[in-house]
C-alpha cells in the first residue's frame, strides 16, 4: 500500500480533472533501447510539451506475473525500472510515479473489465497468440485476460493520451471499446482513450533478425540493446547488426529492413528527419554509418546510466514512488466509487 506512515512525504491537492496522461512498462527483465525510442523517451518529452496535461506512469509490476517469476528478481526489476524512469528524465515534480500494486484499484477495475470484455475478444489478442506457445509449464489465466487490466490502468485515470509503442495498439483498441461497452451499459462512466504513437520509432527492430520486434525475451543477445548494456558492448551490437548485401543507405522497410531499423534508431535518438540521414550518408559505407550509429546510441546511453546509478540505491527514489502512489491511489478509489455505484455494487447510493 502506498507510504501512509512517513511523514516527510508531502501530499499534493489532487488538481481539477484537466487532462490526464498515463502508461506504464512491465518489470520483466532489463530495458531495452526499443523501450526507451516508443515509449520512455516520449514520456520525458510530452512531460514538457504538454503543460496542461497530469503524468500517471507506473511500473507495471501485476502484468509480469501473467508469467512465471522469480522474486527477487521481478524485486530487482520493479526498482530497477523505476530508477530508469528517472534516470531517463522523467521530472517526479510533474509526473505521479508509482508502482501498479501499491494501488490495489487496479487489480479491482481490472476484475470489472473482465466483467465487461469477452472471452473472444481476449483471444484474438496477438500476443496472447505469440505468448501462449512459450509457456511449458502451463498458460497462466492472467496472460489471457491481462488486456483487461491494462484497460483499468487506462480507465481508472480517465486518461486522455496514452504515450505507447505500436505493439500495445491492439490493446489501447481494446480499451476504447471496453470503455465505449461500459459507458453504454451503465452510463457515461470512462473517457474514451486516444493512443500516442512516436512518428519515428513506434518499432523499433531486432538487430539480429529486423524483421522482428527488438524484445528482450529473444534468447539472442546481440537483438536487443539494454540501456544498462556496457557501452563498449552496446557499439558492438550496432556495428554488427544484419544489413544487406547492396551498401545504399536508404530507408525502405520490405527490401531493406535491416538499415531501416538502424535508420530509424539514428533518426529517433538525434531527431533528424530519415530523408536527411539519407542524403547526409549518401555514397557512404554501411560502416560508417554504423560506426556514427554506434557512437550516437553510446552518447544516449552513458547520461541514462550516469543518473541510473545515482537513483538505485537512493532513498529519494522510495519517497517518490511513495508520493506517487498516494496521489494515484486518491483519484483512483474516487473512479472505483463510481463504478460501483453505477453498477449497483456494494452499498453506495
Ligand atoms: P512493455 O513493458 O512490453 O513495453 C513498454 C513500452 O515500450 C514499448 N516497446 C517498444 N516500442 C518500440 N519498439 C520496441 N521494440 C518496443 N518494445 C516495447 C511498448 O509499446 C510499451 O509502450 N502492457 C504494456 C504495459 C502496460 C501499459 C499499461 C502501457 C500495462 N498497462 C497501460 C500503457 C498503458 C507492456 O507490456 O509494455
Amino acid at each position: 500500500m502506498p507510504n501512509k506512515s512517513n511523514p516527510k512525504v508531502q501530499q499534493k491537492p489532487i488538481p481539477a480533472k484537466g487532462k490526464r496522461l498515463v502508461s506504464g512498462i512491465k518489470p520483466t527483465g532489463q530495458l531495452t533501447l526499443g523501450n526507451y525510442i516508443g515509449a520512455l523517451r516520449q514520456f520525458v518529452k510530452l512531460q514538457d510539451e504538454l503543460k496542461d496535461t497530469e503524468f500517471f506512469i507506473f511500473i507495471a509490476d501485476l502484468h509480469a506475473i501473467t508469467t512465471p517469476q522469480d522474486r527477487q528478481e521481478l524485486k530487482k526489476n520493479i526498482r530497477s525500472v523505476a530508477a530508469l524512469y528517472l534516470a531517463c528524465g522523467l521530472d517526479p515534480e510533474k509526473v505521479n510515479l508509482f508502482i501498479q500494486s501499491e494501488v490495489n484499484e487496479h487489480a479491482v477495475l481490472g476484475y470489472i473489465m473482465e466483467s465487461t470484455a469477452y472471452i473472444g475478444e481476449m483471444e484474438r489478442m496477438t500476443q496472447y497468440k505469440d505468448k501462449k506457445g512459450k509457456q511449458p509449464e502451463g498458460i497462466r489465466t492472467s496472460l489471457l485476460t491481462y488486456p483487461a487490466l491494462m484497460a483499468a490502468d487506462i480507465l481508472l485515470y480517465d486518461a486522455d493520451i496514452v504515450p505507447i509503442g505500436d505493439d500495445q495498439k491492439q490493446h489501447l483498441e481494446l480499451t476504447r471499446n471496453l470503455a465505449t461497452r461500459f459507458n453504454h451499459l451503465y452510463g457515461d462512466t470512462f473517457v474514451v482513450p486516444e493512443g500516442f504513437f512516436p512518428e519515428t520509432g513506434a518499432r523499433i527492430m531486432s538487430l539480429s533478425d529486423p524483421t522482428k520486434k527488438m524484445d528482450k525475451s529473444n534468447d539472442n543477445a546481440k537483438s536487443y540493446i539494454m540501456l544498462l548494456d556496457d557501452l563498449g558492448a552496446a557499439r558492438n551490437k550496432i556495428k554488427s547488426a544484419i544489413t544487406d548485401s547492396d551498401g545504399i543507405i536508404k530507408y525502405d522497410v520490405k527490401k531493406k529492413p535491416g538499415i531501416s531499423n538502424l535508420l530509424t534508431i539514428y533518426s529517433s535518438l538525434t531527431d533528424t528527419p530519415i530523408k536527411e540521414l539519407e542524403s547526409i550518408y549518401k555514397g557512404k559505407s554501411y560502416s560508417l554509418f554504423k560506426t556514427d550509429l554506434a557512437e550516437i546510441v553510446a552518447d544516449a546511453l552513458r547520461p541514462i546510466q550516469q543518473n541510473y546509478f545515482e537513483y538505485i540505491n537512493n532513498p529519494r527514489l522510495d519517497e517518490i514512488l511513495s508520493q506517487g502512489a498516494e496521489r494515484a491511489q486518491l483519484i483512483a478509489s474516487r473512479k472505483i466509487q463510481k463504478v460501483f455505484k453505477k453498477m449497483g455494487l456494494g452499498r453506495i447510493k
